[in-house]
């Protein structure tokens, strides 16, 4: 969306800071990490902006939400437009008051992008919901982003449309609980399970992705459409955060270890060959060894693919800031004291045995899918991703254009992807 709006302007984008007349920095609060790494990198622009005061700075996204407008241009007083997560679509009258231009135009939001002929990627993102209306204990994004808000579905379907028109051939729906998606349409209720057929119904699409769902709001109208069509990606990213029931009701996850495999079962029932991917967090204040090693097994019996694996990060998510919305799993109440933050060598050495148990089953998981035949949705002329998001290198370069959807044998595999030979 914002390099649309700069598109619309006549810039280009550049990955070289000397030659840039502007510079966005998107930002990411979710773990201090990642606010650490937007500050610094904010810093470094104090220099390239007073070589040349008319360069432009602008700070978007979820840490300029938390900070704030006052404390990023008080500590940085050479940065031009901040705009926070909640207000993202405003980014345009930021960058309108920047460089402004002449005549009537449509406002541009995150789905509706002016078309300045732009080819889009083989996978094109498109935002379904915003916000957050759950409260997991560890979680800075319900106050950054606010409640959940469901687009229209005209409004996605729009958005998929000109992506796909544009030489998107995979879409993947966005939003914090996607599957919790729900619109009541004058026509109707549009459930999740209405808008993946619909976005797999678009002109041009191939595929259909998600992002991410939670392991609460999968119900049987959508096992039905994921079972039935094959457009829907055989891949779902559920973050399990925990293996134990004890650390799981201090996230007030609203599930259990038995109830997230039972989802996994369902999800392996509707598509036997699907891959499932998750996230864990290590170390959550309390955590126990045994606690530990209860999501150390659950990788191994979840037989997930991937795992994203994170030390916790403490977010100072204040009681009664956060989850202004429903309380949909009957999450129960945090603990009066909470428990004293794991020493950070245990805290390391947690995430280093997860790591490796990932590890490890990742690739059991990889090599079992050597001799298989596989449609692969190309990204370039030698290699694309499988609908369960294996990456798939061609032996040979096909000479096909990008978005070809190819069957290929799968003959081994390749640190972690997988490796194929095209079928004619
Ligand atoms: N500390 C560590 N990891 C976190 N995540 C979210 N909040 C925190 C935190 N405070 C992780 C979760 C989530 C992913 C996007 O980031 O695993 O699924
Ligand atoms: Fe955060 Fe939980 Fe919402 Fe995910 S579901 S964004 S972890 S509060």
């Amino acid at each position: 969306m914002i390099a649309a709006l700069f598109r619309e302007r006549g810039f280009e984008v550049t990955a070289d800071l000397k030659d840039a007349d502007a510079v966005v920095v998107n930002t990411c609060t979710v773990r201090q990490r990642a606010e650490d790494k937007a500050i610094s990198q904010i810093g470094r622009l104090r220099k390239w902006k007073l070589e040349r005061p008319e360069r432009r700075v602008f700070i978007v996204g979820c840490a300029a939400e938390k900070l704030g407008s006052k404390k990023i241009k008080g500590q940085f007083p050479f940065v031009d437009e901040v705009v926070g997560a909640k207000s993202i679509d405003s980014v345009d009258a930021a960058v309108e008051r920047k460089y402004p231009v002449s005549g009537n135009r449509y406002p541009v939001t995150t789905n509706s992008l002016p078309d300045t002929g732009y080819r889009s990627p083989v996978t094109a993102f498109v935002t379904a919901m915003r916000g957050c209306s759950l409260k997991c204990s560890y979680c800075v994004v319900p106050s950054v982003r606010g409640p959940a808000v469901c687009l229209p579905p005209e409004e996605i379907l729009a958005e998929a449309g000109a992506r796909a028109a544009a030489g998107a051939r995979e879409i993947i729906l966005l939003g914090q609980t996607v599957n919790a998606y729900a619109y009541a349409a004058p026509e109707g209720r549009v459930s999740f399970a209405d808008l993946l057929e619909r976005t797999a119904a678009v002109p041009g699409v191939r595929r259909v992705r998600f992002m991410s769902p939670h392991p609460l709001y999968f119900d049987d109208a959508f096992f039905r459409v994921f079972r039935g069509n094959p457009k829907i990606a055989r891949y779902i990213h559920l973050p399990a955060q925990s293996g134990s029931d004890r650390i799981l009701k201090a996230m007030r996850r609203g599930y259990t270890r038995a109830q997230y495999l039972d989802i996994i079962r369902k999800i392996r029932a509707a598509a036997p060959d699907a891959a499932v991917s998750t996230d864990f967090i290590v170390g959550y204040p309390g955590e126990t060894e045994a606690d530990f090693k209860e999501s150390l097994s659950l990788v191994g019996e979840s037989g997930v693919s991937f795992a994203y694996c994170f030390k916790y990060s403490p977010r100072n998510v204040g009681e009664g800031s956060v989850g202004e919305g429903s309380d949909p799993g009957g999450l129960t109440p945090t603990p009066p004291t909470p428990p004293a933050p794991l020493p950070p060598p245990e805290m390391e050495e947690r995430l280093e045995r997860l790591l490796a148990e990932v590890k490890k089953n990742s690739s059991d998981i990889l090599n079992k899918r050597i001799g298989r035949i596989e449609e692969v949705l190309l990204e370039t002329g030698e290699h694309g991703r499988t609908s369960a998001n294996f990456v798939v290198r061609l032996e040979h370069n096909t000479g096909l254009a990008p978005g070809s959807l190819v069957r290929t044998e799968i003959t081994g595999t390749r640190k972690n992807t997988l490796r194929g030979k095209l079928i004619p």
